[in-house]
């Protein structure tokens, strides 16, 4: 066998929360690439069904699955209920919905409760309920990669960032326990943590931000998917309970958009 049949997931298939955009997408576009077929989860169905048609038209089976909100439990079971009924086994899942705009730059006594609950449930909650959702069907299966999406925001503390900060640092806790707990069961559990990745709607602006980095630049997305492929796949099969950084340098850099500009210096 040759290093690159080791990423091959041929007959394989994925679940991917968030598939319809941004790195979602990107994770979605990799493993089709490699031969995966793909469950696309989200609320809206339109972006899931644009992805679906690109990834049929690789001749990969696409399952559209929106129309599911992954904090809610009864839809994730039965979302994953259903995946297994009409893909069969499956392979990897990618806990890859979530997003940063809960209580985002309020001090803490302006945070709601609310904002509390809205921020655990979009990052770590969901998280929780799907990987609790599949891991029964991977023992049964005799294993499986469980893949969480975190940010760099899990790793320091933010500015008025609560929610975002603290919900992405569990996702990595969250990483750590299911491979301890799992790993005799061949379930492998591992973390992505991107940098700055800008979206369709956003590039200006965290392009711009990029450019505080070491990289002097912002990730493109499809720069993202070959590490979605490789955690996936059997080429890391001796990789787990590790977070994965790619962000150009950042973390290792120290830099944080913190409120304080750095001042750019030798
Ligand atoms: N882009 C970056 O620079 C960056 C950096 C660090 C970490 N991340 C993380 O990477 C992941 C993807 O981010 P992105 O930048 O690609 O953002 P995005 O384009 O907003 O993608 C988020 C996706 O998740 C889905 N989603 C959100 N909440 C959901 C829910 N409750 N139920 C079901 N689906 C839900 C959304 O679809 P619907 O709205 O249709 O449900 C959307 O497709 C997130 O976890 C984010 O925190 C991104």
């Amino acid at each position: 066998m040759g290093v690159l049949d080791r990423f091959d997931l041929t007959g394989q298939t994925a679940i991917i929360t968030g598939a319809g955009t941004g790195l979602g997408r990107e994770f979605a576009r990799s493993l089709a690439d490699a031969g995966c077929d793909i469950v696309g989860v989200g609320r809206r169905l339109e972006p899931i069904e644009e992805i679906g048609a690109e990834i049929r038209a690789k001749g990969r089976r696409f399952l559209a699955l929106g129309g599911t909100d992954v904090t809610d439990s009864a839809q994730v079971n039965a979302m994953v209920e259903r995946a297994v009924a009409e893909m069969g086994r499956i392979h990897v899942l990618i806990n890859n919905a979530g997003g940063g705009s809960a209580g985002r730059g309020k001090t803490l006594p302006e945070l709601t409760d609310e904002d509390w609950r809205e921020g655990m449930d979009s990052n770590i909650t969901s998280a929780f309920f799907c990987a609790r959702a599949i891991v029964p069907h991977m023992e049964e299966q005799g294993g499986g990669r469980i893949i969480n999406v975190s940010s760099g925001w899990g790793f320091r503390g933010g500015k008025n960032n609560f929610m975002y900060s603290i919900s992405k640092g569990g996702v990595v806790q969250l990483t750590k326990a299911l491979a301890i707990t799992y790993a005799q069961a061949g379930i492998r559990s591992s973390c992505i943590v991107p940098g700055t990745f800008p979206r369709r709607e956003d590039v200006e602006r965290v392009a711009a931000r990029g450019q505080m980095q070491p990289s002097g630049r912002a990730g493109f997305p499809e720069e993202i998917g070959p590490l979605a492929l490789f955690l996936a796949s059997p080429a890391s099969d001796y990789l787990s309970g590790e977070a994965v950084l790619m962000d150009g340098g950042a973390i290792a850099a120290g830099v944080t958009p913190a409120g304080v500009a750095p001042v750019a210096e030798g």
